[in-house]
């Protein structure tokens, strides 16, 4: 159909099918950041804004593979822990293939938005009494027993949709450079993307695309509050200890066991990149300084540009680096938290006079 060879599936031959469940996922924008570029002062900042897909953010990209995945497997429950994104997607992409949705999310550790998605395309939703980590064992529990397909990022499908978002950033960047990036910055949750873009990488060295020197530095950024990889990388480990107690305000992210480390480490280290934490305050003040160049994150998605901004200011990142940040869900994600970092609202009365009479 007129699908064919749009956004993910134009790498269809990088996937492991040559067709998905779609609804046009991929294919997202590489905006300039011209105050942010200033800002942080280094030869060339964009972002890549993944919030763009159909249901606000990149899970989409791992969906459109998963779900006809499990559509081949004839699978009639899918299912998925979330702190909101993944449920979203799942909800969406499954209500596509007709086929029933389970989602346990963290009772009120979840955003608006993602639950309005999930509720209204007919996703069973279970608010679970604990974080997304508990939610998920209790989740791969179910899947282990026969009882449902299971679509978080622990699942290679997902993370084989995810690489696409590599592809994309090399030929843009590409196209209006003339460059790839030196260095790919992006929120860390479970690892998944940090996982797919290093899959992506040393695809394209194995294909003979790529030199082993030209990857792109996978720099992963976590909130303070849930830094178990960052704590890792900072203490050069190859495990990630489980955080039991967890909490930021940008709940995407709000993860104490990153179930792709095991994959996303050796990337972090093999292209040179590293972690770093941010605290909730330095990713407000980076969701309004995307806001300032037009472009609407929620907080998980500003800790990119948080983290940029603290590397650079600890004098981790060479002034004439080029630089990709990744912004992994839309601002109207959540509703609340923008509208607290946003500005206040003024009642006036109806006519221009009482309005003049404020201005
Ligand atoms: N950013 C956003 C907006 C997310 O929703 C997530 C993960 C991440 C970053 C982290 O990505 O896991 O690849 O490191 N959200 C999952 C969910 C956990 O349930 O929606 P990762």
């Amino acid at each position: 159909d007129d699908f064919e060879g749009v956004g993910v599936w134009r790498y269809a031959d990088a996937l492991p099918l040559n067709e998905g469940v779609s609804i046009r996922e991929g294919n997202t924008p590489l905006y300039t950041v011209p105050e942010i570029e200033a800002d942080v002062d280094v030869a060339d900042v964009r972002v890549k804004h993944e919030g763009m897909n159909p249901t606000g953010a990149f899970k989409d990209r791992g969906m459109t593979v998963g779900v006809k995945v499990a559509e081949r497997l004839g699978v009639d429950r899918l299912a998925c822990a979330s702190t909101g994104n993944t449920s979203a997607a799942l909800a969406c992409y499954g209500a596509r293939a007709d086929t029933e949705v389970l989602v346990l999310l963290p009772a009120g550790k979840v955003a608006a938005g993602k639950v309005a998605q999930a509720a209204l395309h007919g996703a069973r939703i279970l608010e679970v009494e604990g974080n997304f980590d508990a939610c998920l064992d209790v989740v791969a529990e179910l899947a282990a027993r026969g009882e449902a397909y299971l679509l978080n990022s622990i699942n290679p499908f997902r993370l084989e949709g995810q690489k696409t978002i590599g592809l994309e950033i090399l030929e843009q960047s590409k196209r209006e450079t003339g460059e790839w990036p030196d260095r790919i910055v992006l929120p860390v949750g479970n690892a998944g993307n940090t996982a797919a873009l290093y899959k992506c990488f040393r695809e394209l060295v194995e294909a003979g695309a790529m030199a082993e020197d030209e990857m792109p530095a996978l720099t992963g950024v976590q909130a303070e509050g849930a830094a178990p990889m960052v704590e890792a990388v900072r203490e050069g480990r190859e495990e990630v200890r489980r955080w039991e107690e967890v909490e930021t305000r940008a709940t995407a992210i709000r993860i104490g066991n990153p179930v792709n480390a095991p994959k996303a480490l050796p990337g972090v280290r093999a292209t040179g990149g590293t972690a770093v934490a941010v605290s909730d305050d330095e990713i407000t003040d980076a969701q309004r300084a995307l806001a300032r160049d037009g472009v609407g994150v929620e907080p998980a998605s500003a800790a990119s540009v948080a983290g940029l901004t603290k590397l650079r200011r600890e004098g981790e990142i060479d002034d004439d680096e080029q630089v990709v940040c990744l912004t992994t869900g839309h601002l109207l994600k959540d509703p609340d938290a923008a509208a607290a970092a946003g500005g206040d609202t003024t009642p006036v009365p109806a006519d221009a006079d009482g309005v003049l009479d404020v201005l």
